[in-house]
């Protein structure tokens, strides 16, 4: 075939529909059984039209940006302040969205009495124990899946973060804080969420190690969450096989965070190279068995964290910040409409690996999930 045709072809296939798809893909997401999730803030969620039009029309799920954060729930000691949360669950509730919990155990937005305190194991576990009875209990049935570990490897290294947790429990603190969580709410998937795995290196291979262990001792963990807080030009090519190698252990994977940085000026040339970008992340969760949820990291690009925390980059959402579409939200529609009558591979496949060893003694042990057959593998309403 000739280059001109080849060309031509590539063109053709790479080429963004021209119209916004405004509206269509929460259907889209359901046909294949996964959500569609976005990152809200309680104050926009409250009181903007616009803000409010685009979470309830483009996605299935929601995650609370910040007021589920320890900082926000329990900002003084036995002293709970449930307005934030109770906003973002009654708003997912009122237009038919699935929550996703956001977040236990981070070293980051904790309280200053928590902190800067000074802690006997005994002392941080019952800390532990209360703050996660509290919030896994209070939304016990509608909020059903959880980040009890929210980035537990240092940023760019296979070690586990020196956080207040493991400086006074020592590194089975992930595993104790999943232990609560799953005696707070049995019925909660529990997750790991990190960023720098979302590609094949050291720290991808420390978090698969972690992970393996704890279902190895029969530890309460269900699914990894992959960030996915990518700079333009930057999406891993080995995105897929990251994620599968937990849906290979029987483990749920989400992109919980989903983002791609433009370094400013964000011209057209560049917005349609990030819906290329957005379209190839979606289109990696359809391809890995278990990829359950796609979240992008906010409503637009307005309420982004991304200019405060990285000056010089801008537009990393599929919204301007006058909640115009660009062309990111095509490229993530263009992914689910290729699929829309394919099977996704690996939908017919036992669950279980080949060669794969049942960790423990009752395979029905909360670690390992039992592999669901396959015309189950993706939920009619699927799982925020
Ligand atoms: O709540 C205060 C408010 O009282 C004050 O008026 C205002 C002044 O700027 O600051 C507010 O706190 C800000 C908070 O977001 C709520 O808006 C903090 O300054 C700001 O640092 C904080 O940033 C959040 C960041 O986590 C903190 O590390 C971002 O919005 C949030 O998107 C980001 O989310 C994290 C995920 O939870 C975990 N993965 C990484 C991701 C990015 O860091």
């Amino acid at each position: 075939m000739g280059a001109a045709v080849l060309t031509v072809t590539a063109t053709l296939l790479l080429a963004l529909p021209d119209r916004a798809p405004v509206g269509e893909l929460p259907a889209l997401a359901r046909s294949h059984g996964i959500g569609l999730g976005v990152a809200v803030a309680v104050d926009p969620l409250a009181r903007d039209g616009g803000y409010q039009d685009v979470v309830t029309s483009n996605y299935t799920s929601v995650t609370a940006e910040n007021t589920m954060k320890w900082e926000y729930v329990q900002p003084e000691r036995d002293e709970f302040d449930w307005s934030g949360p109770d906003a973002v669950v009654d708003f997912a509730r009122r237009h038919g969205l699935g929550v996703r919990g956001h977040t236990l155990l981070w070293h980051n937005q904790q309280p200053p009495w928590l902190s800067e305190g000074t802690w006997t194991g005994t002392e941080l576990r019952e800390v532990m124990r209360e703050h996660t009875d509290a919030l896994l209990g209070r939304y016990r049935g509608r909020i059903t899946t959880w980040d009890v570990i929210n980035e537990p490897l240092v940023d760019d290294g296979p070690r586990l973060r020196d956080n207040l947790w493991h400086r006074v429990l020592g590194e089975d603190y992930i595993a104790e804080a999943l232990r609560m969580a799953h005696e707070a709410d049995p019925g909660a998937r529990l997750y790991i969420n990190e960023f720098g795995i979302e590609g094949a290196g050291p720290k991808a291979d420390a978090l698969h190690t972690l992970v393996t262990d704890l279902l190895d001792r029969g530890v309460p963990l269900h699914g990894i969450g992959f960030q996915g807080h990518f700079v333009h030009g930057s999406v891993p090519e080995d995105l897929t096989e990251q994620m599968r190698r937990y849906s290979d252990l029987g483990l749920d994977v989400t992109v919980s965070e989903l983002d791609v940085r433009i370094p400013e000026p964000a011209g057209q040339e560049q917005l349609e190279e990030q819906a290329r970008e957005y379209r190839r992340v979606v289109q990696a969760c359809l391809d890995v068995p278990r990829c359950v949820n796609v979240t992008v990291w906010g409503v637009s690009d307005q309420h982004s964290w991304i200019p405060e925390w990285f000056p010089g980059y801008t537009a990393a959402l599929p919204f301007d910040g006058s909640y115009r579409p660009k062309p990111a939200l095509a490229g993530m529609a263009q992914a689910l409409e290729r699929r829309r009558t394919g099977t996704r591979p690996g939908r017919t496949t036992p669950r279980t690996p080949p060669g794969h060893r049942t960790r423990l003694k009752n395979s029905k042990g909360p670690g390992i999930r039992e592999p669901r057959p396959a015309s189950a593998e993706r939920p009619a309403t699927p799982p925020p």
